[in-house]
């Protein structure tokens, strides 16, 4: 497919605090690899061939990353100098661009037949042609309403609840002619989901369809948490997920697995981990480059991010450990809590209920408990 796609970078994923605190929301890891290199395989693996990452400010860390490339996908930058909204921002990223384009939020995960949407904008021949998706709660995301032919009859960004009569919404990926930038006007902030697309709709150029696949907006702890799940039961299609293999099991290289540690699949352990002796790790189980899990700890459905480490007897379960972050020895970790990068949390402590400890605090030990 020769279409180029523009990728939305702009947000400050506040909800994901304090993950974000150091990376950006966009290059969280996912796995073994920033979350947007699953946008990108998305696309290469529809013969897309150049991606303009449109960024609301500077994108260090994914041109550190990534550069100029990523295998045969080309990637350019296009930086704003201040903000210019989703609708701002694809069109001065798009400048350019002569013929039909993709243009897609880069801070949800998703897999579909790019090939049967590009068919279904062709052949209904409108302006533009919106991904839906469905989800129980639209009031978070852009609601759209449809006629019985695929023609978008509304577009609602974050309806009242009162207005919500569809669980269709927009999943943040489109079909655009070039013609559609001329709706946006330059120079100021815009948005596509407020002010273009409702304009589109009065003209009934805007079509949207629900095609087969997969989609999740990591916004939360809890979504970042599915979305390994996810990849780790093979419930869409990615790299990592075809790594995997039938065993559901991936010891990356350099990583040392005691023989008396059990794993249990799914799991993931990153290279140059290191695994103690009795520690169990899974199922459902992510344990990131060089992260380190002492003797008889525990780690279950849970993401421990590289660098970090997990004392000895120590349990993580529905919890995420940042990046270089330390749980003490015989801590209990729990309930969708999150431990921010670089934090050290003392020996013996409890967290539950979803607490966030900040980035590179440290909590003495026995200090938190809930009994
Ligand atoms: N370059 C640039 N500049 N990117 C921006 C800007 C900007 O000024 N503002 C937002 N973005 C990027 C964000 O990084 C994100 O990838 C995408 O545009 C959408 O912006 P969000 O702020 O994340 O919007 P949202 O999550 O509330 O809602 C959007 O996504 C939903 C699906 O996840 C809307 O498109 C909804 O209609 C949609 O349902
Ligand atoms: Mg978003």
């Amino acid at each position: 497919m020769s279409l180029p796609a523009v990728i939305l970078v702009g947000g400050l994923g506040t909800r994901l605090r304090p993950l974000t605190e150091r990376t950006r929301k966009d290059m969280l890891p996912l796995v073994d690899r920033p979350q947007l290199a699953y946008t990108f395989d998305h696309l290469r693996r529809f013969g897309v061939d150049r991606a303009i990452i449109s960024c609301g400010y500077l994108p260090t860390q994914i041109q550190e990353h990534f550069g100029e490339r990523y295998g045969d996908l080309r990637l350019e930058y296009r930086i704003e100098d201040e903000p210019l909204g989703t609708g701002g921002a694809i069109r001065f990223a798009a400048a350019g661009v002569d013929g039909p384009f993709l243009a897609l939020n880069g801070d949800s995960l998703r897999e579909t037949d790019l090939h049967a949407l590009v068919a279904f904008h062709r052949e209904r021949g409108g302006r533009a042609t919106i991904l839906l998706t469905p989800v129980e709660d639209p009031s978070r995301y852009g609601l759209v309403r449809l006629h019985g032919d695929g023609r978008v009859r509304s577009f609602l960004e974050k309806p009242r609840p009162e207005e919500i009569d569809t669980n269709l919404i927009n999943a943040g990926l489109y079909v655009l002619e070039p013609d559609v930038l001329d709706l946006i006007p330059p120079g100021r902030p815009v948005s596509i989901e407020r002010e273009v697309f409702p304009q589109l709709v009065e003209e009934g150029a805007v079509f949207g369809v629900a095609l087969p696949g997969y989609w999740l907006d990591i916004g939360t702890p809890d979504a970042y948490l599915q979305a390994h799940r996810d990849v780790l039961e093979r419930n869409f299609v990615t790299d990592v997920g075809d790594e995997l293999g039938s065993d559901f099991t991936l010891v990356a290289d350099g990583a040392q697995v005691s023989p008396e540690a059990r794993l249990v699949p799914p799991v993931y352990v990153g290279p140059d981990a290191r695994i103690a002796a009795g520690a169990r790790i899974g199922s459902l189980a992510v344990i990131g480059r060089g992260a380190v899990v002492g003797e008889g700890a525990s780690v279950e459905s849970s993401v421990v991010c590289a660098g970090a480490t997990v004392a000895a007897g120590a349990t993580v379960t529905g919890s995420i450990v940042g990046e270089r972050a330390t749980v003490g020895a015989e801590c209990e970790v729990r309930g969708l809590s999150v431990v921010g990068p670089g934090a050290r949390v003392g020996d013996r402590n409890m967290l539950d209920h979803g607490m966030r400890v900040a980035a590179e605090v440290t909590i003495d030990e026995g200090a938190v408990s809930f009994s």
